[in-house]
């Protein structure tokens, strides 16, 4: 009893040095056991860090223009048949030789969307009904045949979805995947901040903490030694995408040979930017390096400047599709990522103890983006697809990338209609 008076009083201390005392505002209401859990919350939060974060994300990234360059990519569309055929012949030994992995990117929070539960579990309304994981485990299985071998898929959750996830893959017994090459790992959490500045309730006893990003990836394999699992396997490749793109191709010989051919260890696939005066970041070399920027750093003569083929060389953006060699993947593991900061829904709980849902984004999240990562080399595999093929992501139900348009292409894609 005394140690837990100790405990309130230090808890107490700590969030007065940061201004939060608000977080204890119901400790007296609270059950034992309750109290337990939020005094250890407090001090396991690390407040110097997420308020540096905070104040470093008020300051605007500045890049002087000179720093930026062109990265060179592929068109797939501007290939040869025969060329395609070598390249992807290249790719396919490896994969048939066991040497490639597949890593889903699923701790995200999904708060576009709205829907209850892992956004893996989300169905598609397909005949018959599939959830986003499964049509990733499809892919998978086809590739399997194809290649007479066992492809390995790692899925990153995160603490808020990593129970159900988990519940969800047994319930679907797997999809009929050997249940042995499929691992979960969780990546960490940071608390978000609202508009005054304070860090939120989510439960009178819980301060909320969300997934700090997709590029904790690197971090949480290492942490839960996924890269060390995966050299016992003697992985060499290891694709990541995300969980909501119904149509993207996972298992790609075409990227992966051309990588090899030109030696590069990191590769990710790209779209073209059809309207110049969208706010998608696009591929460029900041510093020598590769990234992916905000279009705002350029002027308007290079958004719309293009190289002697006439190919545009501003105009190439994420789609969320990256391939790392395990050596590459050893190397960012051990590096800081950049921290950015979102501005998203999230439900908490209120002055008087209510649980409330925004209607409008609420709170600032910060998080450390995956394709941060390819500064940490001096060039990338870039390769431009077809949207049609291989980009229909399920994001909300209000803007072009609704579960209806994505159904619609995957329907057109294999041919279902
Ligand atoms: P999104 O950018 O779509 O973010 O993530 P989100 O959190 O899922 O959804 P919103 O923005 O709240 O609506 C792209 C991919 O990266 C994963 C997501 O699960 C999705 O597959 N991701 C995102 C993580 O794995 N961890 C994160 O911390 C964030």
């Amino acid at each position: 009893m005394v140690n837990m008076l100790q405990n309130y009083e230090q808890a107490k201390a700590l969030l007065a040095n940061y201004k939060q005392e608000h977080l204890l505002a119901f400790y007296d209401e609270l059950n034992e056991e309750e109290k337990q859990l939020l005094i250890n919350q407090i001090f396991q939060i690390d407040f110097e860090e997420i308020f540096r974060l905070y104040e470093a994300s008020k300051i605007d990234e500045m890049i002087p223009h000179h720093k930026i360059e062109p990265l060179p990519y592929l068109v797939k569309n501007q290939l040869s048949k025969p060329e395609i055929i070598s390249y992807q012949s290249i790719g396919k030994k490896v994969i048939s030789s066991g040497k490639y992995a597949v890593v889903t990117l699923a701790g995200g929070q999904g708060t576009r969307l709205g829907y209850k539960g892992p956004k893996g579990t989300f169905e598609l309304d397909i005949v018959p009904k599939k959830s986003l994981f499964e049509i990733l485990c499809d892919r998978l299985k086809e590739a399997n045949e194809t290649y007479h071998t066992t492809i390995p898929w790692y899925i990153m959750t995160s603490h808020s979805n990593d129970q159900l996830t988990k519940e969800f893959f047994k319930e679907k017994k797997y999809f009929g995947y050997p249940k042995e090459y499929i691992s979960f790992f969780q990546q960490a959490e940071l608390p978000l901040i609202d508009v005054s500045g304070n860090l939120i309730l989510e439960e009178t006893y819980k301060i909320k903490e969300a997934s700090n990003g997709n590029g904790d990836v690197f971090a949480s394999m290492k942490r839960h030694r996924i890269l060390q699992n995966m050299k016992q396997k003697q992985i060499e490749w290891v694709f990541f995408s995300g969980v909501d793109n119904v149509t993207l191709e996972i298992v790609d010989p075409l990227l992966l040979g051309l990588t090899l051919l030109h030696k590069n260890l990191v590769a990710s696939k790209s779209l073209f930017k059809k309207d110049v005066n969208d706010k998608d970041w696009v591929f460029a070399k900041k510093n020598g390096k590769p990234s992916i920027m905000n279009s705002c750093h350029l002027t308007d003569t290079m958004k719309i400047a293009k190289n002697e083929e006439g190919n545009y060389l501003y105009r190439e953006i994420n789609m969320l599709a990256h391939l790392f060699h395990i050596s590459a993947l050893e190397k960012v593991a051990d590096s800081a990522l950049p921290y950015h900061r979102a501005f998203k829904k999230n439900t908490f709980v209120n002055e008087e103890g209510m649980k409330q849902v925004p209607e409008d984004p609420n709170t600032f999240k910060f998080e450390t983006f995956i394709f941060d990562a390819f500064s940490f080399f001096d060039s990338i595999e870039l390769l431009r697809v077809e949207r049609e093929e291989e980009f229909a992501p399920i994001k909300d139900f209000t803007s072009i990338y609704n579960p209806e348009s994505a159904k619609e292409l995957y329907e057109r894609k294999y041919r279902l209609k």
